[in-house]
C-alpha cells in the first residue's frame, strides 16, 4: 500500500456536518469518507491557495478534457466535449433540472429505497415522487427492478421524469447494460426524461464496473441526462464540483439556462483544480481505496455472520454504504437507530428515510480507518 487509509483524523470541531455530534458518539451516517484524499489532489489545491488570487472563475477546457479522459480510461465510454456542463454539485443540478424540465404536480419516478435527498429535489419543488419500489428477495438478500410496475408508472400521463441511481444508493446495485436499455426504452416510449445519477460510479467493488448511461445504444439516450462528480470517489464533497452530461442540444440548452438562472454554474476556487487533479492523478489512490473498502466490507459481513443475530448484509456490489437487513428485529428502523445511539453512541441511518421497504433496514458507511470501524462494530454487538 502506498497510501495510508489507517490514519485516524479527528474531524470533530472541523465544521464536518457528520461529526457535529456528542463527545462519545460515532456517526456512520453521511456519505463522505474519513480518509484524507489523494496527496496529488492536496498538492494541487495547496498550490492554488498559495497563488493567493481568489477571483471569479470559469470551468476551463482542461476540466472537460479531464472528465472526458477519465470516462475513457476508467469506464471505456466516449463523451463529447460539447455534451458537458459544469455545476456546483449533483443535487443542486438535479433540483435545477427538476424545476426546469418538469411542471408542478407532475410525477417524477424513483426506485425506492433510494437516496433520500431525491425526495427533497422532487417534493420541495412541488412535484410528486412516484415510487417504483425495488423488489427484495430475503433469501438471496438482493434487490431487483419491478419492470411491470415501472412500465405502468412511466405510462401515467402525469409522469414526465425518472431519476435513476446507478450504482444505487443505498442497496449497492450496479444496473446492467440490459437493465439500463430497458429503462431507457420505456422512458423513450413515454416521452419521459431520464436523469441518471452516477456519483457512485467509480466505486464498484465487485465485478467489471458500472455502465454509464451514455455507453448504451445512442438511439435510447436522446432524452437522457447523466450527473457525475469526483466527490464520492475522492472524498471531495466540499469542493462542490459536478458535471452534467446531455447529448441532446435542445435539452442541454434548457438545462444550461436553468443552472445559470439558479446560480449554480460557477466554480469556487477548488472545484476545477481539485477535479482535474483527481481525474489526472487519482487512479492509483482509488485502486487502493477500493481494496481497503473491500476488506472493511468483509469485516462487517464476518462480524454480522458470527457475532450478531438478527442483522444481515444485503448483497450490493458498489459504494461504501452498506445496507443491513434487520427485519428479524421486531422494531422500526427509527426505533432501532435511537436505541443503538442511546446505548452506545453509535449513529446509523434509519432505512425508513429512503422509503420503499426501507423501514426494515439500516444504512452504514464503511469509509473509516479499520480501527474506527472495529469500534463501531463492537458498539453494534453490544447494542444488539
Ligand atoms: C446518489 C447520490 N447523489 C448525490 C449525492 C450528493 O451529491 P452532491 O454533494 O454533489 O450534491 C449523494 C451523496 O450522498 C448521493 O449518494
Amino acid at each position: 500500500m502506498n497510501y495510508n487509509f489507517d490514519e485516524i483524523i479527528d474531524r470533530r470541531q472541523t465544521n464536518s456536518s457528520k461529526w457535529d455530534v456528542k463527545e462519545n458518539e460515532l456517526p456512520l451516517t453521511t456519505a463522505d469518507m474519513d480518509f484524507k484524499t489523494a496527496p496529488e489532489i492536496i498538492s494541487e489545491l495547496k498550490d492554488k491557495v498559495a497563488a493567493g488570487i481568489f477571483g471569479y472563475e470559469n470551468p476551463s477546457e482542461d476540466y472537460f478534457a479531464a472528465v472526458k479522459s477519465w470516462f475513457h480510461s476508467e469506464h471505456q465510454t466516449e463523451i463529447q466535449r460539447d455534451w458537458m456542463l459544469f455545476s456546483t454539485g449533483v443535487i443542486p443540478a438535479l433540483s435545477s433540472i427538476v424545476r426546469r424540465l418538469t411542471h408542478p404536480a407532475e410525477n417524477v419516478v424513483v426506485q425506492s429505497p433510494v437516496y433520500n435527498i431525491f425526495f427533497n429535489s422532487i417534493e420541495n419543488n412541488g412535484r410528486r415522487a412516484l415510487e417504483n419500489k425495488l423488489i427484495y428477495n430475503p433469501e438471496t438478500r438482493e434487490y431487483q427492478i419491478d419492470f411491470v410496475d415501472l412500465k405502468k408508472k412511466l405510462q401515467e400521463p402525469q409522469t414526465t421524469m425518472m431519476i435513476l441511481c446507478n450504482p444505487h444508493n443505498p442497496t449497492g446495485n450496479v444496473w446492467s447494460k440490459s437493465e439500463l436499455e430497458k429503462i431507457a426504452a420505456y422512458c423513450n416510449e413515454n416521452q419521459v426524461i431520464l436523469v441518471s445519477d452516477e456519483i457512485h460510479g467509480d466505486l464498484v467493488l465487485e465485478g467489471n464496473g458500472y455502465t454509464p448511461l451514455f455507453s448504451i445504444d445512442p438511439s435510447l439516450t436522446n432524452q437522457a441526462i447523466s450527473l457525475t462528480s469526483p466527490s464520492k470517489t475522492f472524498n471531495l464533497a466540499a469542493i462542490h464540483a459536478a458535471t452534467v452530461i446531455v447529448k441532446n442540444p435542445f435539452l442541454r440548452y434548457q438545462i444550461d439556462r436553468g443552472l445559470n438562472n439558479d446560480e449554480i454554474a460557477e466554480p469556487n476556487l477548488t472545484a476545477i483544480p481539485g477535479t482535474i487533479a483527481a481525474y489526472r492523478y487519482g487512479a492509483p489512490w482509488l485502486k487502493e481505496l477500493k481494496s481497503y473498502l473491500r476488506d472493511n466490507r468483509q469485516l462487517v459481513e464476518d462480524t454480522l455472520d458470527n457475532k450478531i443475530n438478527g442483522i444481515k448484509l444485503v448483497n450490493g456490489q458498489a459504494t461504501y454504504l452498506l445496507w443491513l437487513d434487520c427485519s428479524l428485529i421486531n422494531k422500526s428502523s427509527i426505533e432501532i437507530v435511537e436505541e443503538i445511539r442511546n446505548q452506545t453512541g453509535l449513529i446509523l441511518s434509519p432505512g425508513k428515510i429512503y422509503r420503499g421497504n426501507g423501514d426494515h433496514f439500516l444504512r452504514i458507511s464503511i469509509a473509516y480507518p479499520r480501527k474506527v470501524l472495529k469500534d463501531a462494530l463492537s458498539r453494534l454487538i453490544q447494542a444488539i
